[in-house]
């Protein structure tokens, strides 16, 4: 359409609060939800933008493959785990990511599947619909509240706030666990650092807001699901590697732990059948960011960051 225009790659699909402004100025190659690696391969060619998301691995294949043309690969969500960092540096490639505009629509997902996983509501709603509900009995579906339980926030970024700022207005104490003191949570929220494994121990509910690193691969296995105990609930709203899953599915089935609540996996979109299978376990398609706001603000800041790039401009979310 416009001729001679630099060229965006968007690798699967971008909303219309970002396609549009890319599409007035630049020439726009979509993949599609459902795009190989080797489609992806075929589009990539004499890009000077590349719109990836966390189902994209950005690797130097896919980095030589759009060639020198190539300034800038913005991400289409906040972590960028799926993205060859310094293959990016090596080549003078920009990367940036969509914070901010998602915060309050993650934590509250996190604060759903925290209620989700603490009451027992997938397995209550699945006895109901198939049938199996025989009236109200005072034995079944007990959980625990978050009034009063302490709340274990496992990086005290953007998103472990605000789920910290939501717990405690549910009557929470919080603890949390990091690689820095976080003195804004310790004054608002009274909020107590402490070393991982003791987080783990004092906590009645375990809630995930770290990035996946080498140094986060399987946070929680065996040992720390036998930490946060039969009474506890695991809460991952971050990403899927922090978590062992078959260890997840091990200690729900054996009762060494009390409920999990998962919204991100390993190895996306496919679960393990026993995590499928297992009880007092909440399970979510990886739905974080999935508000209209949150999901348009993500798409719009696609945007900003390529066109930025592209005009010869800063862009306003820069991770390398
Ligand atoms: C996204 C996310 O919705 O931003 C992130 O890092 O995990 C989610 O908010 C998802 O990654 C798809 O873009």
């Amino acid at each position: 359409m416009n001729g001679g225009a630099q060229v965006v790659v968007v690798a699967r699909v971008l909303l219309p609060a970002g396609l549009d402004p890319l599409r007035e100025r630049f020439e726009v190659r979509e993949g599609g939800l459902d795009t190989t690696r080797e489609e992806v391969l075929a589009i990539a060619p004499g890009a000077s933008g590349f719109v990836a998301d966390p189902s994209v691995p950005v690797d130097a294949a896919l980095l030589d493959a759009c060639g020198e043309s190539l300034r800038v690969v913005a991400n289409f969500a906040v972590g960028y785990d799926n993205i060859d960092l310094e293959a990016c540096r090596d080549r003078g490639v920009i990367v940036t990511n969509t914070p901010d505009v998602l915060t309050e629509a993650t934590a509250e997902l996190a604060i759903g599947l925290t209620l989700a996983a603490a009451r027992r509501m997938s397995d209550a709603e699945r006895d109901l619909r198939a049938g199996r509900w025989r009236g109200w009995d005072p034995a079944a579906y007990r959980g625990i509240e978050i009034w009063g339980s302490t709340v274990g926030v496992v990086g005290m970024g953007r998103i472990g706030h605000r789920y910290a700022r939501l717990a405690h207005g549910l009557g929470a104490e919080i603890v949390y666990a990091g690689p820095s003191a976080k003195p804004d949570a310790e004054g608002e929220l009274g909020a107590r650092r402490l070393e991982f494994d003791q987080l783990l121990e004092a906590s009645d509910i375990v809630s995930l807001h770290a990035p996946a690193t080498p140094g986060t691969h399987h946070l929680i296995g065996g040992h720390e699901l036998e930490l946060i105990g039969p009474h506890g609930v695991l809460v991952n709203t971050s990403r899927g590697p922090l978590v062992d899953s078959e260890a997840v599915a091990e200690a729900l089935e054996c009762g060494i732990l009390g409920a999990a609540g998962l919204d991100v996996y390993e190895g996306e979109p496919s679960v393990p059948q026993r995590l499928l299978a297992a009880p007092r376990c909440v399970l979510l398609p990886h739905i974080g960011s999935a508000t209209v706001p949150s999901r348009d603000g993500m798409a719009r800041a696609v945007a900003d960051n390529v066109i930025a790039v592209l005009e010869g401009r800063d862009p306003p979310s820069r991770v390398v």
